[in-house]
Order: C-alpha cells, then sequence, then structure tokens
C-alpha cells in the first residue's frame, strides 16, 4: 500500500452543545465531523485535549468531552490521540506519567468506547541535550500502553511536536513529528524542505499551517504538493490567524474552508491511489 496524506486536527476547541448529543449541527465539533464523514477514505487524527492534558487524573472527562470522544470513535477513519505538554524544564516524568496514564484509564470505561489511540506531546524543545529526555519519553509512553487496563492495545501512535525540523535520528522513536507549524508565507522556504533534514522520513513528518489566506484552488495545491511531491504523511491547513502578542491562537476555530481542505486532502489521496508507482516513500 501507497502511503496516502492524513489529517490533523489541533482541536483545542471545547466541545460546547455536545452533550446531549456530539451528532447534533449545535455541537461546537459538528464541522470536524462532517468533514470526517463526508471523506471516508482519509484518516483524521484528533487531538484531544481537554485542559492542556487530560484534565483530573484517573478519571473520566466530562460528558461534553465523552460526547465527542465517543462519537469521533465510531468513525473508522479517525485517530484519537491525548494531548500532554512536555519542555524538559518543567515536565517530568513523575508529572507527565500519570496524564498518560489516566487517558490509558479511559479504555476501561464501559457505558461508551472513549480509548485513545495515543499520545500527542506538544512543545518539544529538542536538542542533543534533551534527546535522551525525549528518548526517554517515548518509551514511557509505551510502556503505560502495553500495562494494565488493556495489557494488549495496539502500539500507541505517538506524535510529538517540535514545530520544526529536528535530527532524522530521533524519528526511530514516534509515529510523526510536526515540522512545520508555521505562517503560510513561510511554507516555501520552510526548513523541513532543506539540508540537513531533506533525507529524514517524510510520512513521519506532520506539517500545520495557519494564516492560510489563499483561494480553494491555492488550498488543493498545497494539498498536492504536500501529499505528491514531498509525501509528508499528516497535513492541517487553517485560515486563523496566530498573535502571540494579543494572545490569538490559530486552533480554537473551525478553519474557514475547512470541508474544501478535507476535500482536497481526499483528491490528493485519490490520485496518489491511483498512482503508487509514482509515489515511492522519502
Ligand atoms: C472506512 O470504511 C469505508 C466504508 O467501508 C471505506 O470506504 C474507507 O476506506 C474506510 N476508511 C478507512 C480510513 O479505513
Ligand atoms: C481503570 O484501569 C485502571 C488501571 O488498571 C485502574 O486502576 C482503575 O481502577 C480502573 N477503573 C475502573 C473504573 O475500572
Ligand atoms: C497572503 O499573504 C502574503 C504574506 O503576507 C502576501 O504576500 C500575499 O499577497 C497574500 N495573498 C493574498 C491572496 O491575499
Amino acid at each position: 500500500m501507497v502511503n496516502v496524506l492524513s489529517v490533523v486536527f489541533p482541536l483545542y476547541i471545547y466541545p460546547t452543545s455536545c452533550s446531549p448529543s456530539a451528532s447534533s449541527p449545535t455541537c461546537a465539533w459538528y464541522p470536524f465531523f462532517q468533514a470526517v464523514q463526508a471523506n471516508p477514505p482519509v484518516m483524521f487524527n484528533f487531538v484531544i485535549n481537554p485542559n492542556t492534558g487530560p484534565g483530573d487524573l484517573y478519571t473520566y472527562p466530562n460528558t461534553d468531552w465523552i460526547n465527542v470522544i465517543s462519537y469521533a470513535r465510531s468513525f473508522n477513519n479517525t485517530r484519537l490521540i491525548g494531548y500532554v505538554d512536555s519542555d524538559p524544564v518543567k515536565i517530568q516524568p513523575s508529572a507527565y506519567k500519570p496524564q498518560i496514564q489516566t487517558y490509558k484509564n479511559w479504555y476501561n470505561y464501559t457505558a461508551k468506547d472513549i480509548h485513545m489511540d495515543g499520545i500527542f506531546v506538544d512543545d518539544m524543545a529538542y536538542s542533543s541535550s534533551t534527546d535522551s529526555y525525549y528518548t526517554t519519553f517515548a518509551n514511557n509512553i509505551k510502556s503505560v500502553w502495553s500495562t494494565a487496563p488493556v495489557a494488549n492495545a495496539p502500539a500507541p501512535y505517538i506524535m510529538m511536536n517540535p514545530g520544526s525540523p529536528i535530527s532524522c535520528s530521533f524519528y526511530s522513536n514516534v509515529n510523526s513529528l510536526v515540522t512545520f507549524e508555521d505562517y503560510y508565507s513561510n511554507l516555501h522556504n520552510a526548513p523541513f524542505l532543506q539540508s540537513p533534514y531533506t533525507n529524514c522520513p517524510r510520512y513521519k513528518q506532520t506539517i500545520i499551517i495557519h494564516d492560510f489566506n489563499g483561494t480553494a484552488v491555492d488550498q488543493q495545491q498545497v494539498c498536492d504538493d504536500m501529499g505528491e511531491s514531498y509525501r509528508v504523511g499528516n497535513l492541517f491547513i487553517t485560515d486563523a490567524i496566530e498573535n502571540d502578542k494579543l494572545n490569538i491562537n490559530p486552533y480554537d476555530k473551525v478553519p474557514g474552508m475547512l470541508q474544501q481542505f478535507a476535500g482536497s486532502v481526499k483528491a490528493t489521496d485519490s490520485w496518489i491511489t491511483a498512482h503508487p508507482q509514482w509515489y515511492p516513500d522519502i
């Protein structure tokens, strides 16, 4: 099977009005579920982030969260990864391991299926001096995942977010690395496309573009470039803006061209799937 492009939703939107039903158009996540439902061949990775982490330890999330998580689980083209923060100075295993265990314990909620498929590690500050911290972080996720309450759960999907490219040698620890989280205007000079990173595995890279100001046709072109030319694994495009001074973050809004984006990823994938011989992995 040829590798195709998947979507990631860094979904830092509280699931307002998603109780009693996440399938209601009033649910804040409804547009994201529409994108999933309309594009079944495309895999959608949802970053689940109740409170810069799972929220209260060793318990289940509230009804709003349970509803969106279980509804997201009802599709076959979703993968759910729980958010944890990192930062080698501040967050030690004694603090992040209980959060990972809390996500893992969601496996034994019985009223609905709210299990997580893996973990998203934000604020990765990678350097040669933090390599061992992050290798241990990934190993701790794997070890929590291999124990109770479901010892034989599938291996966790691990995505880490340095926001820019890092040494190719780290890739074996994870499933995906966010190697670009930046303004659309910076995409074409992006370091992930340049030396010394050109030979890092592309399929293990996630590209997150904000402040997108092109048309739907431009957006299709970006999907084609990322999937076909650069062969990356995951993509998110939003027109929402980032402004750190004004404390505006681009991940708490529904992208203006969300449905077109999801449809464009599907179109890119149809093309790749129809011509697998043209798209070897890089
Ligand atoms: C989900 O199931 C549908 C219908 O069987 C199928 O067309 C689609 O490819 C599946 N998607 C994934 C990501 O497995
Ligand atoms: C869920 O699993 C964890 C880990 O095995 C366990 O400590 C906890 O008591 C379980 N909770 C319920 C409600 O079963
Ligand atoms: C998008 O933004 C870039 C960088 O700010 C600018 O150069 C370009 O003209 C804008 N494009 C459109 C279509 O507005």
